[in-house]
């Protein structure tokens, strides 16, 4: 058996940067890096549902990218409806659940449509989970889950006592789901940048100055091998 499949993590996250600066490098419009980006993420998926990754993260747009020109936002909001609309039925095939994370009532009503209906039809599936974070923020997540045990303790139905790591837990979006132990950053850039700031409290960081769209299986396969070389310690000797 090979490293990577006895160290193999159960949850990866990715922060998929460099769309952008893959595009400006052709002299395209930054879309066409975008576009070129689901091509990346098509292949990271597959990749990770054969080898038995349970939970995959996908930042594919923070709460601050909202900032960013109206065509472009326009235009990645489009790339997710035809990214649903287009692979649903095989990634259902091979089992995948689909979620989305975020604030998702901010979102065009025609990919909130979409997104819940890749949520119902894959909710039963039982191979890979893919999350993929849309109007998301760690912060923003973090004042939800507070709000809703201040709300729980408040209308009497929880003890301030019984505010644990575990009740936290369960007011995230990814609660159930293992943390992270791995995150990827593509493009040479090294922030969380308001990513699963809970979650990532023991993750393994890797980072690489490849641009997100050449980011394949082969790539994640290199990440795999660091990570499996990595002696994860959680605070102890
Ligand atoms: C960061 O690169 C990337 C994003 C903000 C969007 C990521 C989106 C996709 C990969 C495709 C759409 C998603 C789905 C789920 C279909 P950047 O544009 O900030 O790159 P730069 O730093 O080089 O400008």
């Amino acid at each position: 058996m090979k490293q990577t499949e006895q160290h193999l993590p159960k949850h990866i996250a990715i922060i998929m940067d460099g769309n952008g600066r893959w595009a400006e490098k052709r002299f395209m419009p930054r879309l066409f890096g975008h576009k070129a980006g689901v091509e990346a993420l098509r292949s990271v998926i597959s990749r990770c549902s054969s080898l038995g990754v349970e939970v995959l993260t996908l930042y594919a747009f923070s709460t601050e990218n909202w900032k960013r020109p109206a065509d472009e936002v326009g235009g990645l909001m489009e790339l997710l409806v035809q990214f649903l609309q287009k692979e649903i039925a095989e990634l259902h095939r091979n089992g995948i659940k689909i979620r989305c994370i975020g604030d998702l009532s901010a979102l065009p009503e025609r990919a909130q449509a979409e997104v819940e209906k890749a949520r119902s039809l894959t909710e039963s599936n039982t191979g890979l989970t893919v999350n993929i974070a849309l109007n998301y923020g760690g912060r923003d997540e973090l004042l939800r889950a507070a709000k809703g045990l201040a709300a729980a303790v408040a209308s009497g139905s929880l003890a301030l006592e019984e505010i644990t790591a575990d009740a936290f837990e369960k007011h995230l979006y990814t609660s159930g789901q293992p943390d992270p132990d791995l995150i990827i950053r593509t493009s040479g850039e090294q922030r969380i940048s308001n990513f699963l700031l809970w979650q990532l409290a023991y993750s393994e960081f890797y980072f690489t100055d490849v641009l997100w769209p050449d980011f394949d299986s082969n790539e994640l396969d290199k990440a795999l091998e660091t990570y499996a070389k990595r002696h994860r310690r959680f605070g102890k000797l």
